[in-house]
């Protein structure tokens, strides 16, 4: 009998990809989904990829009842934690959102776990948690300041699930916080598809890269970096996967709380970003310099030692193939999902 894994937002950019990735480590996948920022199709493809079905349903997390049903209908063995928000502005505009479907969904779901006596739980928590109070690399044990509202829903499940621990310690947790997941899955099937303009960089470079859009604005190139654009830690999204099967098998091993950088541990500037890509799609990128973007810090990348040592994991594929596998998803599917 295979080991049944629960995935919330299972349809998403890191959940679609950690779905293949557990679907080829032998587990059957479950997903949940509200489908508010992905859609069903994109389920397909990951069955097409693994050669197996995946069952989905289409589940706000805050329902109560249609999450036990779901609960009712399987005996899982573990659960990925990856539904959830992520647009910055939007965080800022509509703070209540964010803590709705990034707080109180969590909660639902952690009582759902507590109710059917499973205690196994992997989180996609994120980078910006750190904030501008840590140093970089940030180590693991960094003083959390996130400065966004996003960055704050991330640190509170993260104390929620530190407590829950605290009190019962048969818990056993996995955090990991992502650096920034870009690439695509090798076969061009599932990639990232966000929707109206892209706010992060290499969904807009990719948009740039077909003709979409027509240029990328570089948001500063007065920072304190070697090129004076941002620096950031970017890994590859089968990495990222690659990361949450570990994690999981960790946390069916070990009880406790285990909080994990998954990144590459080195940082590339945009206009290395910009040139990698151009040489992965043979096109110009247009770009111009604009402002800063409020929020931006100018450089940040893991310290990704922990995550080798406890999980043997680490981000292998380079910019190269990143590149490559991105702008085969964007040329292939021009119009993402739809
Ligand atoms: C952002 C979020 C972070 C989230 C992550 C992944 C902020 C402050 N942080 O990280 O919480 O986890 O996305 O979703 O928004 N850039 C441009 N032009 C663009 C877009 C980006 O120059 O059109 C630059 C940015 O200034 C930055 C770099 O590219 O230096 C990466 O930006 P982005 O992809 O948005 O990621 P982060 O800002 O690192």
């Amino acid at each position: 009998m295979r080991q049944k894994i629960l995935v919330s937002g299972g349809a998403g950019y890191i959940g679609s990809h950690t779905c293949v990735e557990l679907l080829a480590a032998g587990y059957d996948v479950v997903v949940v989904d509200n489908f508010s920022n992905s859609k069903p199709a994109v389920l397909d493809r990951v069955s097409r990829i693994a050669g197996r079905d995946v069952t989905w349903y289409e589940v706000d997390l805050r329902d109560k009842s249609a999450l036990a049903r779901v609960f009712a209908q399987h005996t899982f063995s573990g659960v990925l934690h990856c539904a959830g928000v992520k647009a910055i502005d939007e965080a800022q505009r509509f703070p209540l959102k964010y803590y709705q479907h990034n707080l109180e969904a969590s909660l639902t779901l952690i009582e759902a776990m507590t109710q059917h006596g499973l205690r196994r739980l992997v989180f996609s928590s994120s980078a910006t948690v750190y904030g501008e109070a840590a140093r970089v690399p940030y180590r693991e044990e960094a003083p959390l300041a996130p400065n966004t509202v996003y960055g704050r829903s991330k640190m509170m499940v993260e104390n929620v699930l530190q407590d829950l621990v605290q009190a019962d310690p048969s818990w056993h947790i996995a955090i990991l916080r992502y650096f920034n997941p870009v690439g695509a899955h090798s076969s061009g099937l599932i990639g990232e598809d966000p929707s109206g303009i892209p706010g992060n960089l290499m969904p807009h470079i990719c948009q740039v890269a077909i003709g979409k859009l027509d240029e990328l604005a570089i948001f500063g190139h007065d920072y304190p970096t070697p090129d004076g654009t941002g620096v950031r830690d970017y890994l590859h999204v089968m990495d990222l996967a690659e990361g949450h099967v570990k994690a999981l098998e960790y946390v069916c091993r070990e009880s406790g709380l285990l909080t994990l950088n998954l990144g590459n541990g080195r940082g590339y500037s945009v206009l290395e970003m910009v040139r990698a890509f151009e040489h992965a799609c043979s096109r110009k990128i247009n770009y111009r310099y604009a402002p800063r973007r409020a929020g931006d810090l100018a450089s940040y990348y893991a310290d990704a030692r922990r995550a080798n040592e406890v999980l043997g994991w680490r981000a292998h594929r380079d910019l190269s193939e990143i590149c490559t596998d991105a702008w085969r998803w964007q040329s292939q599917n021009p119009e993402g999902y739809s």
